[in-house]
């Protein structure tokens, strides 16, 4: 029986990279460098938009980061209404809120200035606001968004989910305590802006999770079925990257060029997985943001070292290469040795970074619910370089389970 679904999941992956590889994602125009927001009302302006709703969350606000573009909005004849009702993992109801306030002041453009939560919660914001008759929930899966969205701007504050660049929004909805996702080439933002700046204070523990997801987004695309040339360089631009500057940014979160060159990074992955996908870390990860609330990048970087050591065998060389391109190795060592390295490695990080390797809301009553939800997400969802089945779904999540 399980060998029966495993062809038909591969099938539908055929299917899938048939499909994928001939989808024309858009790549939103990039404005990068420290001070790089100041250029943003400019090239708002070019696209003919004066009223903008600036979506955010109440954490940045409080630190008063969108200040200088509202001032420099106001200077360049533009008016922007702030929205900063975003919820880590955002809700269906913050996308509803948010949506009344674009509709209320009239808006014509959306800026959003934030996280992936934000973007993703701006992402939706548009997308109801240009097509009202379609429901947030009508909204989910794929290609479901016929209208294009309001000119739509990404300032990310995180580095991170790459949501700046990629087609994907990833929604919670709380009466069923679980997260969906939207896919749909109208939600790349139009512009995207990497200002290190604005993510010179995030807290080390939010820059270790953030960096660890974006890392995932590397690793997943590279080792899947989907790979191309295009995605194949941006997993190991990224990859390079956050080896080399993730843990110490960790530990010195003012170095303004490393901030820059993860920024950077998170954009790189965020190309290479809206275009080859994820896998089963980040299937497992959106449960357990969904029913415990666990922050996205945290729940990957747990997840991720369990699921490279149950794929290894069917993507060692894939390891082993992205091992090298980390500098941790050259081909003199066998791709075994890469291939543990590698995973080590994102071990290493997790642990000088203070990563747990157990999910401290996890339990057993749950377990069996979890693998379910995660493998409906994954199979034949993701293009996985190992197929995965219940049974193995859950002995994975047991290692999890708090000590
Ligand atoms: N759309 C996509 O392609 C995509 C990809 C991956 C993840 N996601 C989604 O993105 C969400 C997670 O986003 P995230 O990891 O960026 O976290 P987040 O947006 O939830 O932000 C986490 C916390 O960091 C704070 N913060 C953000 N920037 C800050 C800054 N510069 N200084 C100080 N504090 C700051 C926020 O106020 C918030 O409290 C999840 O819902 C996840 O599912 C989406
Ligand atoms: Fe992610």
């Amino acid at each position: 029986m399980w060998s029966l679904k495993k062809l038909l999941y591969r099938l539908a992956h055929l299917l899938m990279g048939f499909m994928v590889k001939r989808l024309e994602v858009p790549i939103p125009e990039l404005l990068q460098g420290v001070g790089s927001v100041k250029q943003l009302p400019e090239a708002i302006k070019s696209t003919g938009v004066s009223r903008l709703l600036l979506v955010t969350d109440q954490g940045i606000t409080s630190l008063g980061l969108p200040d200088g573009l509202i001032e420099a909005l106001r200077s360049a004849g533009m008016a922007s209404v702030v929205f900063d009702g975003v919820q880590p993992n955002p809700t269906i109801d913050n996308i509803e809120a948010g949506l009344k306030v674009y509709n209320d002041e009239q808006c014509d453009g959306i800026i959003a200035f934030g996280g992936g939560s934000v973007m993703d919660c701006a992402k939706m914001i548009g997308a109801r606001a240009t097509n009202p008759d379609k429901s947030v929930l009508d909204m989910r899966g794929g290609f479901k968004i016929k209208n294009a969205l309001p000119p739509l701007f990404a300032v990310p504050t995180t580095a991170g989910t790459g949501s700046e660049c990629t087609l994907a929004a990833v929604v919670s909805n709380p009466a069923e305590r679980e997260k969906f996702s939207v896919a749909s080439l109208e939600i790349v933002p139009t512009h995207a802006v990497l200002d290190p700046e604005l993510m010179l204070g995030l807290p080390p523990h939010i820059t270790a999770h953030t960096g660890m997801d974006a890392l995932t987004h590397a690793v997943e695309s590279y080792i899947g079925t989907l790979v191309t040339p295009f995605t194949e360089e941006n997993s190991e631009k990224a990859v390079k990257i956050i080896f080399e500057d993730l843990e110490s940014v960790y530990q010195n979160g003012a170095d303004e060029q490393k901030r820059s060159n993860l920024a950077y990074a998170s954009y790189c992955a965020g190309l290479a997985f809206t275009r080859a996908l994820v896998g089963y870390v980040h299937a497992i990860a959106h449960n357990l943001g969904g029913l415990y609330g666990v922050p996205h990048g945290l729940a990957n970087a747990i997840v991720l070292p369990y699921i490279l050591e149950f794929s290894k065998e069917d993507c060692r060389d894939r390891l082993a290469r992205l091992a090298v391109v980390g500098g941790l190795g050259d081909s003199n060592d066998s791709a075994q040795v890469l291939a543990d390295r590698f995973i080590e490695k994102v071990k290493e990080m997790n642990r000088n970074m203070d990563v747990p390797s157990q999910v401290a809301e996890l339990k057993e009553e749950d377990i069996s619910f979890i693998a379910k939800r995660a493998l409906s997400e994954g199979n034949p969802g993701y293009p996985v370089p190992t197929l995965m089945n219940q049974s193995q779904c859950e002995a994975i999540l047991r290692h999890m389970l708090p000590r």
